[in-house]
């Protein structure tokens, strides 16, 4: 079982954007959990982070027929993307949608999400751990 792990705008700057909000690890202490979680429930991950919106669009298009689900972390184009939108309809490979921080309680224009349109849950305000919690939604649901 594969499964592609996407990380929009910003989260390779983790430890640095805002402590506050997104906590004090790194993008790299993200893939180091992400990786031992992967092993942990025995699928395969691939992890992917840009921070523009075409490049995430051409990587979930090339998902198709190679991986099993998708978690990803939109990050602000959440808000605003129908071209991720889009391109998780036309693959149409079971994907969850994680935050770290809980948008619910942020701003207005945050409370918007495209991808929940496509995505089969959504899990936020957990950290990191909400990769985990996705990846061990996929490996059941798909398994
Ligand atoms: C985020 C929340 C988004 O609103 C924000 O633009 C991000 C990170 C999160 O993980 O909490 O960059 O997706």
């Amino acid at each position: 079982m594969r499964i592609l792990v996407i990380n929009g705008p910003n989260l390779n700057m983790l430890g640095i954007r805002e402590p506050d909000i997104y906590g004090k690890q790194t993008y790299a202490d993200l893939c180091d959990y992400v990786k031992a979680e992967a092993e942990k429930f025995d699928v395969e991950v691939e992890l992917f982070q840009s921070n523009h919106e075409g490049a995430i669009v051409d990587k979930i298009q090339e998902a198709y027929g190679k991986f099993d689900g998708i978690v990803i972390n939109p990050a602000a184009y959440t808000h605003t993307s129908v071209a991720i939108l889009d391109a998780l309809k036309a693959v149409a490979i079971p994907t969850c949608e994680v935050h770290l921080s809980d948008v619910s309680t942020r701003e207005d224009f945050r409370q918007r999400s495209f991808v929940a349109m496509i995505a089969e849950v959504t899990f936020m305000g957990l950290g990191f751990e909400g990769y985990a919690r996705a990846m061990k939604y996929l490996k059941d649901r798909i398994s």
